[in-house]
């Protein structure tokens, strides 16, 4: 028998301002994007914005249904956009944040486990890390280099 470990390393930011450039403009992208989210059951709204790595910006937000299995997440709907709009482009890096009438947005937010399979899938598929900035309205941003490092283990097809 061996004992084995993961190790997850991420990066901790107080402010938007101590983060660079690009990842301070796609953060602050996101947080102006929020009421683009349709939340009417949750009544909480994400927004991502991602930086392609041919140079485009996509957004995505959470887009719910009365059938609430329905409704897909901020990041898996960005995640669908930029494969349509942009099929030979990957996600370089992606902020995630979100706006709530019931909880302060003062804590970085994480990406559920049906969107870090489906992250996974997408640095498995172009063959690229992507970067996730977390973070909410204010407070704490997450700069995190590899996504998939948030699914350790994950169940993935030899075929890509
Ligand atoms: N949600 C996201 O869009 N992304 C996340 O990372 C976590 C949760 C959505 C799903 C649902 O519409 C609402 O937030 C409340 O869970």
């Amino acid at each position: 028998m061996q004992q084995r470990q993961i190790q997850f390393n991420y990066q901790l930011f107080q402010n938007i301002q101590e983060l660079n450039e690009a990842d301070a403009l796609l953060l602050q992208s996101a947080r102006n994007n929020t009421n683009l989210a349709y939340a009417p059951y949750s009544r909480f709204q994400v927004s991502a914005a991602a930086l392609l790595s041919n140079g485009e910006i996509v957004f995505g937000t959470n887009q719910e249904n009365a059938s609430y299995p329905v409704s897909i997440c901020a990041e898996r709907s960005l995640l669908a956009s930029a494969a349509t709009l942009f099929p030979q482009a990957y996600v370089v890096s992606m902020a995630v944040t979100y706006q709530s009438l019931q909880y302060n947005s003062n804590q970085p937010i994480s990406p559920c486990g049906m969107c870090r399979q489906a992250i996974t899938e997408h640095q498995k598929r172009y063959g690229h890390n992507m970067r996730l900035i977390l973070s909410g309205q204010t407070g704490d941003i997450y700069v995190i280099e590899d996504a998939a490092a948030l699914l350790p283990l994950a169940f993935t097809s030899t075929k890509i």
